[in-house]
């Protein structure tokens, strides 16, 4: 190795080595909770060549109001979800709704290995290898009729199992939407595992949505329902402070949050006193993916 290391050659076949390495999903397995492997992804985005952050900050380090508004209290408080049976109801504007068991769900599909930056609106960042599919393969299942336009999640809210639902910081049950174009964009994830595993609770399990090009927030946690609508819905942060929170919430480094700049984030696990602030990218580093979704639009407007 240390031969090949040196001269052009060789420094390009080791890049070339641990892109392979990342791409082919290489992260060791935390060994925590059941396997879930995941196929290399075909989709174009779905390998972020950038280094994996640590399972103990992921699965440490989060947001799920239901359970405290501490980034400790999911870990600390989740073991009470309880996601066994589970399921996700199709509601509203399609050919066919109904109850999806978990069973099922995880049938549906392929599993994939998606390797997606995630930027939270707070301006912290992580890099993820989630396992799960395309949210559009569960879509053309339940056939959505001509009139649909928006696809609501809804979550889970139950006040014996999670102990901050009641509390007043959101209106539960968390909600959250999509444009129909959106929510079929084969980057949007239907998303089951991490690291090769299924969900820890406090990261959304058995089921939540990963949009990597939007802010954290539209990745709603532990799914329990999906609607087809025609008109825009309703989102939990919007709700909670539409002047801060858009419907949108296109990860975008020139338009501000009203309290502090977008222009940069904090990576998790890059926190030494030397260690930079990363530029954020537009569009999260997927504008060539979804830039033609927005075509036109006034993002400061949209936001
Ligand atoms: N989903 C539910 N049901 N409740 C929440 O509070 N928080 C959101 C999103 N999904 C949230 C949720 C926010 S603000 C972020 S940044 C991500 O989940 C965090 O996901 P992670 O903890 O897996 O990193």
């Amino acid at each position: 190795m240390q031969h090949l290391a040196t001269g052009a050659a060789g420094a390009s076949l080791a890049a070339w080595a641990s892109r392979e390495a990342m791409a082919q999903g290489a992260t060791a397995r935390p060994g925590k909770l059941a396997p879930l492997p995941g196929k290399v992804s075909t989709v174009s985005g779905a390998a972020v060549m950038e280094k994996i952050t640590a399972y103990q900050d992921a699965s440490t380090y989060n947001n799920f109001y239901e359970f405290g508004t501490d980034k400790a209290d999911p870990a600390r408080n989740a073991h009470t979800l309880k996601t066994d049976p589970w399921a996700i109801d199709i509601e509203g504007l399609v050919k066919k709704p109904g109850r999806w068991d978990l069973a099922d769900l995880l049938k549906l599909s392929p599993m994939e290995e998606r390797i997606y930056r995630m930027r939270c609106v707070e301006g912290w960042s992580m890099v993820v290898p989630w396992v799960g599919y395309s949210l559009a393969e569960l879509i053309r299942k339940v056939e959505p009729l001509g009139s649909a336009k928006y696809v609501s999640f809804q979550t889970l809210a139950d006040p014996k199992t999670m102990p901050f639902v009641g509390s007043r910081v959101l209106d539960w049950p968390y909600e959250e939407g999509l444009r129909l174009d959106e929510a079929m964009h084969p980057l949007t994830l239907l998303c089951f595992g991490m690291y090769g595993e299924v969900l820890p609770k406090q990261n959304g399990a058995p089921v939540r949505l990963v949009v990597p090009w939007k802010y954290g927030f539209k990745n709603a946690k532990s799914l329990v329902k999906i609607r087809f609508t025609e008109q825009q819905p309703a989102t939990a942060w919007n709700k909670a402070a539409a002047n801060e929170y858009g419907f949108y919430s296109n990860v975008n480094p020139n338009v501000d949050h009203p309290r502090w700049s977008q222009a940069t984030e904090r990576r998790l696990g890059e926190d030494g006193l030397l260690s930079k602030k990363r530029k954020t990218l537009m569009f999260n580093g997927y504008e060539a993916q979804v830039a033609s979704l927005y075509a036109g639009m006034d993002l400061r407007k949209n936001f």
